[in-house]
């Protein structure tokens, strides 16, 4: 049966018929299947997660792992990463192709190479500056930073990876996130007169050539559409209302927000904070609704609040549903059955490997 008539199939089938199916392919398939699951996937299918964690224990776990097949329920760049990170001989699978990220879409290889080639108009690159890329951005662009001495970064790690890049070379391009990287560098004292906004719609970014002479940070202008929507009100608003709250964002929120939060961190950090907290902590958190939502069932006795009053739901992450991890789990029980080819399966072309694996074993060597 192919892919789309497997998945109608699905759809007509009542949802627990489809979780008991899930379950007993799982036992089918043993170790075979390695299930990774970001912390923003929803609940039905987080539960099936073998291991689930940010991008940077998923990243490390795909590095680990000798299991033949990894599913990652997770978006596309996730998946890109795992196939990066595992041998030749392992598949990595994403149930739905369409789940990608919007921010990764922010900046693609053409245009990362346009602005190396306007900087070198003014400075030597290859020279003085570390392209930093964050693990949210095509493998491509890993792959260019592998190549011009740069690395890749997360949420979890990424003042690690600034002090390393400055380390090696004065200035750092940081792309495509320009708030993970703003609110890394405040974090670590850097003051704004050292920061420059790198936008790709303009010649130069928008900057003149004296500035990016100067500029220690270069930031592309680039957001994630889920942490944008916090502003520094909500967090007003909770601590007018619930007396000593403490208010948790991820760093891709803005400047603006972070500032006024209490601990900025990835969402395994996010958690950790959480689940050390002593009883009747309330927070008030920051990113993507089913995470939150997850740690106020698992913490009753923590009051735990949505920082916004809107509903901020990464949608692509939401695409992964039960039907789907039962397709790609029936996909790989029938290619080794020899009835089908594997569905969905993720590859990121050899000569763009080479390079993003450097650039991604350069991060996971500062852990
Ligand atoms: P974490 O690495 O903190 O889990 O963040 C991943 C992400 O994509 C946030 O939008």
């Amino acid at each position: 049966m192919n892919a789309q008539a497997l998945l109608t199939q699905l759809y007509d089938t009542p949802e627990t018929d489809i979780l008991e199916q899930i379950k007993q392919l799982k036992a089918e398939l043993g170790d075979q299947v390695l299930i990774l699951g970001h912390h923003y996937q929803r609940e039905e299918v987080f539960a099936f997660a073998d291991v689930s964690g940010d991008s940077l224990k998923l990243s490390q776990q795909a590095a680990e792992t000798s299991a033949p097949y990894i599913i990652f329920c997770g978006v596309h760049f996730m998946a890109e990463t795992a196939d990066i990170l595992t041998s030749d001989d392992q598949t990595v699978i994403l149930p739905d192709l369409a789940a990608g990220c919007s921010m990764a879409d922010m900046a693609d290889d053409e245009q990362v190479t346009r602005c190396w080639q306007q900087l070198s108009e003014i400075i030597n690159p290859d020279e003085c500056v570390t392209p930093v890329t964050y693990i949210n951005s095509t493998a491509a662009l890993k792959s260019f930073c592998g190549e011009h001495g740069g690395i890749v970064c997360t949420s979890g790690n990424a003042q690690k990876v600034l002090e390393w890049s400055w380390g090696n070379r004065e200035k750092i391009l940081f792309f495509p996130d320009q708030h993970l990287g703003e609110n890394t560098a405040m974090a670590m004292g850097v003051p704004d007169s050292d920061m420059i906004i790198w936008d790709p719609a303009l010649p130069m970014g928008g900057n003149h050539a004296d500035a990016i002479e100067k500029a220690r940070l270069i930031l592309w202008k680039g957001f994630c559409s889920v942490h944008q929507l916090f502003k520094p009100e909500h967090t007003d608003t909770m601590r007018r209302n619930h007396a000593d709250i403490e208010i948790l964002a991820h760093p891709e929120c803005s400047r603006a927000v972070c500032e006024t939060a209490d601990f900025v961190g990835s969402t395994e950090m996010i958690i950790k904070r959480v689940s050390e907290a002593e009883t009747g902590q309330a927070f008030a958190i920051g990113t993507e609704l089913n995470l939150v939502n997850r740690l106020r069932i698992q913490f009753p006795d923590k009051p735990i609040w949505f920082l916004s009053p809107m509903v901020c739901m990464c949608s692509t992450m939401f695409r992964t549903d039960p039907q789907h991890l039962c397709a790609a789990l029936t996909s790989i029980r029938d290619s080794r059955n020899g009835h089908q080819t594997i569905n969905n399966q993720i590859t990121v072309p050899q000569q763009q490997k080479r390079w993003a694996r450097l650039a991604l074993e350069r991060m996971l060597h500062l852990a």
